[in-house]
């Protein structure tokens, strides 16, 4: 006899089969056994479910492309001898940090303490966090992890904090590890360089309960300047004070294990601007602003890395002449700066919290009912906070699913 799970299960895999092969336009909700599906995704059955009978709007990684991504950053990295620390807020996935490790990366960046929380509590060491704490629960979480992860990382840009957190470590018995923020052309935290550095850094290692690592300097506004050459210029005037405070603290006896800061956009160019190691991030996916930047050998489209993630949106309504209604809306942070791939005829526009709109003007173009299509998003940091899984596909095949676990929700504040 058929148990009613094997029923569900045989059921829901011709089910899921079924809008492949039917018109896009004869696929009814009733067709879709959408508890079933979750329950697959559960479990990890990821058999026969393609890219079609997905539940949208949702993320796609192209696996191929993420992994080719990868490759690039750690063979280039280890060409011209800098480390690879990669920021995760861009992703916000233990999975994929995994795999960055896997390929080389010397620990992870992270922008929020919650993002460390959830990277070292993973078994992944050396994380570093990018911002000072400045209020008690930040601190005393910051202290906590250092204590339960010997290898966790932290910065701080002000003496009155290194007072504040010395502290709460001395409350706790706790040792931590310390970088110290500079000023690296972005006036959003960063101490002065020069003496104001040099002496914080002093501060730091004169300290009880802390361990000078040495310093902390993205320069963010070099990340998408534009030609390669002004990004180059940029990334080393930025960069070229830090250089001179290095150099004050090895003068004056203090071990600078790390100079740490970058980005994507200057990944084959900081190596020479001093720093030992890269807080490169985008790269992994990439989206339309960083297409936008240009490569060093092609001044109209930055190529180096490839578009590995998408947002995949169904056409719902066709009403009106030149243009369609998609599920890609402002709640799934709709941009009119996203691109929809292999169709640079489309325009992105918004329509509402759960409605986009595609215009076009080309004569002969159209686009079908029920029709799926993959959006570049314009900025995934902000993106891939809006969603709760990337969908892992070779092809059309989804092959693995990943859930975004660092994303909004209350354990991630
Ligand atoms: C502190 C820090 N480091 C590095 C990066 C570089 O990230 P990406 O490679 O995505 O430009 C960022 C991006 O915002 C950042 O905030």
């Amino acid at each position: 006899m058929t148990s009613r799970r094997q029923f569900l299960v045989a059921g829901a895999a011709a089910s899921l089969l079924t809008p492949a092969k039917l018109p896009a336009a004869k696929t009814t909700g009733s067709d879709f056994p959408y508890a079933e599906f979750e329950a697959r995704i559960a479990r990890r059955d990821f058999r026969d479910i393609t890219k079609d009978v997905l539940p949208t709007p949702c993320m796609i990684v192209d696996l191929d492309l993420f992994e080719k991504n990868l490759k690039t950053m750690a063979d280039q990295s280890k060409a011209a001898g800098i480390h690879v620390r990669p920021h995760v807020k861009i992703h916000k996935s233990v999975d994929v940090a995994r795999r960055q490790i896997a390929q080389g990366a010397i620990g992870l960046t992270c922008a929020t303490m919650a993002e460390a929380e959830l990277m070292s509590g993973a078994g992944i060491k050396h994380v570093l966090w990018t911002k000072q704490p400045a209020g008690v629960n930040n601190i005393s979480r910051a202290v906590a992890l250092s204590k339960k992860d010997p290898t966790f990382m932290f910065v701080v840009d002000d003496p009155q904090v290194v007072d504040w957190v010395e502290e709460a470590a001395a409350a706790r018995n706790a040792r931590l590890k310390i970088a110290v923020s500079v000023f690296a052309g972005m006036t959003r935290q960063g101490i002065e360089n020069g003496q104001p550095a040099l002496e914080l850094a002093q501060k730091v290692a004169a300290s009880q309960r802390m361990e000078f690592e040495g310093f902390m300097a993205y320069s963010g506004n070099a990340s998408h300047t534009k030609p390669w050459p002004a990004r180059r210029a940029r990334s080393a005037a930025d960069l070229a004070g830090v250089r001179e405070t290095v150099d004050m603290a090895r003068k004056a006896g203090l071990p600078v294990n790390i100079v740490s800061g970058g980005s994507t956009g200057t990944y084959n160019i900081d190596q020479d601007n001093g720093l030992t190691e890269l807080e490169a991030g985008s790269y992994v996916f990439m989206d339309t602003a960083y297409f936008a930047v240009g490569g060093k050998d092609d001044d109209a489209v930055y190529g180096d890395f490839k578009g590995a993630l998408t947002v995949l949106t169904t056409v719902d309504s066709k009403r009106h002449p030149n243009q369609a209604t998609i599920d890609y809306g402002n709640k799934a942070l709709n941009r009119p700066t996203d691109q929809v791939k292999g169709m640079p005829w489309l325009q992105v526009a918004s329509q509402g919290a759960e409605y986009g709109i595609l215009k076009w003007t080309e004569a002969g173009r159209d686009l079908k009912l029920g029709e799926r299509l993959e959006i570049y998003c314009t900025n995934l940091d902000m993106s891939t906070n809006v969603y709760d899984r990337y969908y892992v596909a070779r092809g059309e095949r989804i092959v693995d699913v990943w859930p975004i676990m660092g994303r909004g929700g209350a354990a991630q504040r």
